[in-house]
């Protein structure tokens, strides 16, 4: 967050808790906690279940929320017999703006590789919106040594064809796995080593100037009680919450983590 050109991004990920009914009292709550002065600092996206967007949708705008609306995936194509399937038009129709992108559950559990997340940034990205792309190493191959390999190699390969300006706009989350949902953190220093080298992953593909204004958030088992250090890392420009963010409370916590940490 050093780089005060970076306004920083905090992103609820939901997976799958909450249906419609309970994303809708969750957006509600936040709207309770948090002030008109928080989003002068920082974005906040929120990313419900697919069934839950449009009720989250009509929250946000009948009551002009500055919160932005997010999914956790979708395909690339446009339309076609893909049973099961949500297409990137249908979400840019919805007005959402942030897409989770290559998720760790998606490529652990789901078999998406990394050929399916840059067609899918790519499609994010025709449609008007956001990846968030995600990338991260298993316990395994930390304890190898392998945390940069693994991580560059995801970066590189989801930005494949994706101009220099675009990557500039993009949001990528560093998610190690072993400390999803977990309790385990990354240290502030270890989370900013590995965002620092992302950073410099982006600079060789995609050049400086995209390198300075891509946002790169930490992801896993985020807080209110770290937020603040974790976000006072230079590399570091926001946060991809999961357990925290069902809870509007802790997710106002970590949203307000320059006053919570004051
Ligand atoms: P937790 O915050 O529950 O560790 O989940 C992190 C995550 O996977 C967000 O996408």
């Amino acid at each position: 967050m050093a780089n005060a050109t970076r306004k920083p991004l905090i992103s609820g990920n939901w997976k799958m808790h909450h249906n419609h009914f309970e994303a809708i009292q969750t957006v509600q709550k936040l709207t309770y906690l948090l002030h008109k002065e928080d989003f002068d600092d920082v974005d906040v996206s929120v990313h419900p279940p697919f069934t839950d967007i449009r009720s989250v949708q009509t929250v946000i705008e009948a009551d002009e929320l500055e919160i932005a609306l997010g999914a956790q995936h979708c395909h690339w194509e446009e339309k076609g017999a893909f049973t099961g399937e949500v297409s990137p038009a249908f979400l840019a129709k919805l007005n959402v703006s942030y897409v989770i992108c290559g998720h760790s559950e998606r490529r652990e559990l789901f078999g998406e590789t990394d050929e399916m997340v840059n067609k899918k940034a790519l499609a994010i990205l025709k449609w008007g919106m956001t990846p968030i792309i995600c990338c991260g190493e298993t316990d395994a191959e930390r304890e190898a040594g392998g945390t940069d390999e693994k991580v560059s190699g995801q970066v590189r390969a989801a930005l494949a064809g994706i101009s220099p300006e675009q990557v500039g706009g993009l949001v990528i989350a560093y998610e190690p796995i072993w400390a999803i949902g977990t309790g385990k953190t990354a240290s502030a220093e270890d989370a900013q080593a590995v965002c620092a080298k992302v950073r410099s992953v982006v600079s060789e593909v995609a050049g400086a100037d995209a390198a300075a204004s891509v946002r790169i958030q930490y992801g896993g088992s985020v807080k209110p009680s770290n937020a603040a250090e974790l976000m006072a890392q230079p590399d570091i420009d926001g946060a991809l919450v999961g357990g925290a963010s069902l809870v509007a409370e802790d997710f106002a916590g970590i949203v307000q983590f320059q006053t919570q940490s004051a």
